[in-house]
């Protein structure tokens, strides 16, 4: 039988140290950061609808397991399909330790092609985080997520914002990049870019959308997390984790975050 959430969460990218994690004082639950925070909420209550269901979970692109294993320990058996050995062997090293390695299953594959490597109908609840924006075929991976899912599973999926990759560029003094952010069709400056793509809330729901996917929830992810000096990030997490999740809904602050968290469900 699942267990509380006890989500100690991985952070990713650059920027003041906003991986370290913090409880709320005085709250059961998961240990919040201001890069993980809005996520976690929005997934607790996904879990939260169906308490003592232990769910098949789906993390494609899971990398090393920030998610994955947290959800292990809730009792939750996940499926990480990723791409990069590398990641899943510091993907198992952490369910090892974290005392999972049972409840993880780490397999090596591309995301667009799901349909050999988990069953169809068959996940409760599929994560494709920081994934959509570096892949070959956006549409095919969600194509892929939305037919692993089983009818009235959800979907969470985090993508590269548009929006502050522009302000970012800018405030940093590279007009000319922020100038091709804003204007390339795809949100990208390559090839010197990272990323393939990066989207606004409207381009990645009708991506979601397209693959049969209802949208419940958009939420922004970083809102100002990237944009304090480490010593406030740092010295006032708890404050910035809770400001983090009061923007993450309302315009205009949502579609100024680092990532847009999309929420969506397959239609019982
Ligand atoms: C930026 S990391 C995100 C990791 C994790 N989802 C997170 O949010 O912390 C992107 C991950 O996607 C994986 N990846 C990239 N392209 C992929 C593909 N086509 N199929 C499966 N995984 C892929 C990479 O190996 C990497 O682990």
């Amino acid at each position: 039988m699942p267990r509380g959430l006890n989500l100690g969460c991985r952070a990713g990218g650059a920027g003041p140290r906003l991986d370290r994690v913090e409880q709320t004082p005085g709250a059961a639950g998961p240990p919040l950061t201001p890069r993980t925070a809005v996520v976690w909420s929005v997934l607790r209550a996904e879990l939260d609808r169906r308490p003592s269901a232990e769910l098949t979970v789906l993390d494609v692109g899971g990398g090393t397991g920030g998610f994955a294993v947290p959800l292990a320990q809730a009792g939750h058996q996940v499926t990480v399909v990723d791409a990069s050995p590398d990641a899943l062997a510091a993907l198992s090293r952490r369910a090892a330790e974290a005392g999972v390695a049972d409840r993880v299953r780490a397999v090596q594959g591309d995301g667009d092609a799901l349909a050999g490597l988990v069953e169809p109908d068959s996940v409760d609840l599929v994560l494709c985080h920081a994934v959509l924006e570096v892949v070959d075929e956006p549409a095919s991976v969600v194509t892929a997520l939305a037919t692993a899912l089983r009818p009235g599973g959800a979907a969470s999926v985090l993508v590269a914002g548009r929006s502050a990759a522009v302000l970012g560029r800018a405030m940093n003094g590279h007009l000319d990049v922020a100038a091709t952010l804003a204007t390339d069709p795809a949100g990208t400056a390559r090839p010197r870019d990272t990323l393939r793509r990066r989207f606004d809330a409207e381009g990645a729901a009708a991506l979601l959308t397209a693959a049969g996917l209802t949208v419940e929830e958009i939420h922004g992810v970083r809102v100002l997390a990237d944009l304090l000096p480490a010593a406030v990030a740092d010295g006032q997490q708890g404050a910035l984790v809770e400001l983090e999740r009061a923007l993450a809904a309302r315009s205009p602050w949502r579609d100024l975050a680092v990532q847009l968290h999309l929420f969506a469900r397959r239609p019982a």
